[in-house]
């Protein structure tokens, strides 16, 4: 079985979907699975194995594969074009089809998608460039809430852009900086509460199976920013301590979004947990870190799903 990994990406996340696509392609089982490797670079342009090439000729690499395992992370990859190159390539792709690849990309879509299915959300406002121009801290508190807030680019991810306002002085330099990763923002309410993320696998049947709880213990930025995501320093608790009720509760939330948002494969799903015990969405990732040392590959270890065991689970997810 021929499978082509691609990792990297046109984005800010670039380092990240390196990291990926290389712990996944040298964890497929080389029994089972012929690996090639293609890679978008930072500037857009394609590498197949080491070498640069051109974009027809990683196209037809990709076209020859029976399974394409895009292990890329935001805009360009994870957003569905990737799932689209494969679908216009007649070529199976591991994880989300194009719609929930780019829904879930969008953060506020994925609100108003979780709005709509009964989860609740933090409160927010989403600001285009022009919108941002004349916008000031009294307005966005009549629709946002009380400070502190977070201001995010809307398709982003390994919270690249994302800073934390807690005084009116320092929100042009955080929609600066988000503006910086996308044209349109959310200003959002920062929910105080735990950071707990679940993960959902399809299995080949198609049987949904969600993994233990995931707790991210932060660090002085007061949310789980870029630099503790990849410096080594973040701390997680697996399983997360959680009541029956709030885990019932998360088990819901991820199958319920990983179904509205019609993701297929696997996801990632990020939420927040108030002290009133309340399940509060954050975002979903289609393709989450995937790394052996990464949450989701973790949370299934934990419950006896090894790395090689979960990737080829999701090849013969998308192969069935
Ligand atoms: N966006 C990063 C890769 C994650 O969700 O793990
Ligand atoms: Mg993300």
């Amino acid at each position: 079985v021929r499978v082509v990994v691609i990792g990297g990406g046109a984005n800010s996340e670039h380092e990240v979907g390196l990291a990926s696509a290389a712990s996944v392609a040298a964890a497929l089982d080389p029994t089972r699975y012929e690996v090639a490797r293609l890679t978008i670079e930072r500037d857009g342009g394609w590498r197949s194995a080491d070498l640069p090439c051109s974009f027809p000729e990683a196209a037809a690499v990709l076209a020859a594969a029976d399974v394409v395992f895009p292990a890329v992370h935001g805009p360009g990859g994870e957003d569905g074009s990737l799932a689209a190159l494969a679908a216009l390539a007649g070529v199976p792709v591991v994880g989300s089809p194009v719609c929930a690849g780019a829904l879930a990309m969008d953060k506020w879509a994925t609100k108003l998608v979780a709005q709509a299915s009964g989860v609740a959300v933090a409160p927010s406002t989403l600001l285009t460039r022009a919108e941002a121009r004349t916008v000031d801290s009294a307005a966005l508190a009549v629709t946002v809430g009380p400070m502190p807030w977070i201001v995010k680019p809307v398709a982003g991810g390994s919270s690249y852009g994302v800073s934390r306002v807690d005084a009116p002085g320092q929100l042009d330099a955080a929609l600066a900086e988000a503006f910086a990763h996308d044209d349109r923002v959310l200003v959002e309410r920062l929910v105080t509460g735990r950071e707990v993320d679940v993960a959902v696998l399809e299995r080949v049947t198609g049987e949904l199976v969600v993994g233990p709880p995931l707790e991210v213990l932060n660090d002085a930025a007061g949310f789980f920013d870029a630099d503790t995501k990849y410096d080594g320093s973040a701390r997680f608790v697996l399983p997360a301590p959680l009541v029956p009720a709030v885990a019932e509760r998360i088990d819901t939330v991820a199958r319920t979004l990983f179904a509205r948002l019609g993701c297929a494969g696997l996801a990632r799903v990020d939420c927040f947990v108030t002290p009133e015990g309340e399940v509060v969405l954050n975002e979903v990732n289609t393709m989450p870190g995937l790394t052996a040392q990464s949450q989701l590959p973790k949370m299934f270890a934990a419950v006896g799903i090894d790395y090689p065991e979960l990737l080829s689970g999701l090849v013969e997810t998308a192969r069935r």
